[in-house]
């Protein structure tokens, strides 16, 4: 029997099995159980092969079975690890910790004191509860929505809801792909859209990001590469506040047209709150889907996003949701509709959109002024690209400010820190932006302007 040190920390996890099954179900019970933690280093194949006594192609198989549900990730030289968010992880142990007295800049989701009150809404609420002959989407949430869709340039003749933008974007995977098919994204992109794309089997494929969105060369060399699904997040991008531009979407849309088959999902998760204008990739292919979330201009709780594509995608989510989850709970759905029939809603949320421009820009400014390049250009994040992760996150730490480490976010592209400033008041922004300064001393090799 072996025990491996995991990581250098106290506690020691047995890898134990004699069937590539058993290993991986081993590894997946140290996962649930916290004794194989986010990031770990797992024993190369060889080395656990020869302790367990099994031919090494079964841990080889072992292995496979796991990258192909998220459990783990191998990076050549880096070796075999444990992915940060496996499907195996309790929720609560996937938060960065926050020491006393530090402020946490690294959830990036929006400020509840800015989201819409939901007591009005929820009484304006009356007729009886809907059963199960409900399982069509509501019909008010669905013509409020497509006139929100077409003021933004995408057609919604087929509409359906769904549970929030990545239940959309995993319920468009899952219609058009298999496990082991590429799909181009966003690097950096969204850590939890690169978890699920671990969970679901799928190999993701890098496209670089400026701030007008995804490079057209980059998302050539991809689809040359054979992928099947591109994902586009179209404002507010997580992490670096990227928004497609025009002349980037006609751009973007020229490179696609010559490969028709792939399946284009686009997340407008900022909505709303995004301040400026959608320009959609919509139609560059037969296959489609906007997806445009409920969670940041009204509240990630209610859990809804509206997802607009072609007939084909339409109908395999809704044929599919209908199996199983059933349908988005219409108390939620008509709850949306109330927070869209009030105006008073409407100013809350570009109040909201105001004071996140204020704050994104106020830092980006401060940090210029102490020549820190950063980026943002819409949302509630900014990006500060630097050498060492991981000495700036621990040097902010010290300072007090609890930020994201981009290693989060990325497949191949350059380091960088995610600083949410939704949780940021306008009075801190100067000391964040000293603290940040400090963490980039030159000899940190920081990006200084
Ligand atoms: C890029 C991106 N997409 C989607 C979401 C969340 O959307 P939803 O809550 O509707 O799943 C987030 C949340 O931070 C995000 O950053």
């Amino acid at each position: 029997m072996f025990w491996y040190k995991i990581n250098f920390v106290q506690r020691q996890y047995r890898i134990s099995g004699s069937t590539a099954n058993g290993i991986a179900e081993s590894v997946e019970s140290g996962v649930r159980d916290g004794g194989l933690a986010p990031g770990v280093l797992l024993p190369p194949v060889r080395r656990l092969a020869d302790d367990l006594g099994v031919a090494a192609n079964t841990v080889a198989a072992a292995y496979r079975t796991l990258r192909q549900r998220g459990v783990i990730e191998t990076d050549g030289r880096r070796g075999t690890r444990i992915r940060p968010r496996p499907p195996a992880q309790p929720r609560s142990a996937m938060v960065l910790a926050v020491p006393a007295g530090a402020r946490d800049l690294s959830y990036g989701g929006p400020d509840a004191s800015l989201l819409p009150e939901l007591a009005p809404a929820l009484r304006r609420l009356d007729g009886p509860p809907a059963g199960y002959p409900a399982a069509d989407p509501h019909p008010a949430l669905l013509d409020l929505g497509r006139a929100r869709l077409a003021a933004e340039g995408v057609d919604a003749a087929a509409l359906t809801v769904t549970g929030g933008a990545l239940d959309g974007i995993e319920r468009c995977l899952l219609a058009h792909t298999s496990p082991g098919d590429r799909i181009a994204l966003e690097d950096p992109g969204w850590s939890n859209l690169l978890d699920l794309i671990a969970a679901l089997g799928l190999d993701p494929v890098g496209v670089g990001v400026d701030d007008d969105g995804p490079l057209p060369a980059d998302l050539k060399r991809a689809l040359h590469h054979g992928v099947r699904a591109f994902i586009v997040t179209s404002r507010a991008h997580n992490p670096t506040g990227a928004a497609v531009s025009a002349e980037r979407a006609e751009q973007l849309k020229s490179v696609l047209a010559g490969y028709p088959d792939t399946l284009v999902i686009e997340d407008d998760h900022a909505a709303e709150l995004a301040g400026v204008p959608l320009h959609t990739l919509a139609g560059a292919c037969t296959h489609w889907a906007v997806v445009r979330s409920a969670s940041k201009p009204y509240g990630p709780d209610l859990r809804l996003a509206l997802l607009a594509g072609d007939e084909t995608t339409v109908s395999r989510v809704k044929g599919r949701q209908r199996l199983g989850a059933g349908w988005v709970s219409h108390v939620l759905q008509r709850l949306v509709v109330a927070l869209w029939e009030d105006p008073a809603v409407d100013a809350a949320v570009e109040r909201a959109a105001a004071s996140y421009d204020e704050r994104r820009d106020g830092l980006i400014a401060a940090l210029a002024a102490r020549g820190v390049a950063a980026r943002g250009r819409t949302g509630i994040n900014v990006w500060v690209p630097l050498e060492d992760e991981t000495n700036a996150v621990a040097a902010l730490r010290d300072a007090g400010w609890v930020v994201a480490p981009g290693a989060r976010f990325r497949l191949r592209s350059a380091p960088g820190i995610r600083i949410t400033v939704s949780h940021l008041t306008v009075d801190e922004v100067a000391a964040v932006a000293d603290a940040v300064a400090g963490a980039l001393r030159p000899s940190d090799g920081g990006f200084r302007m």
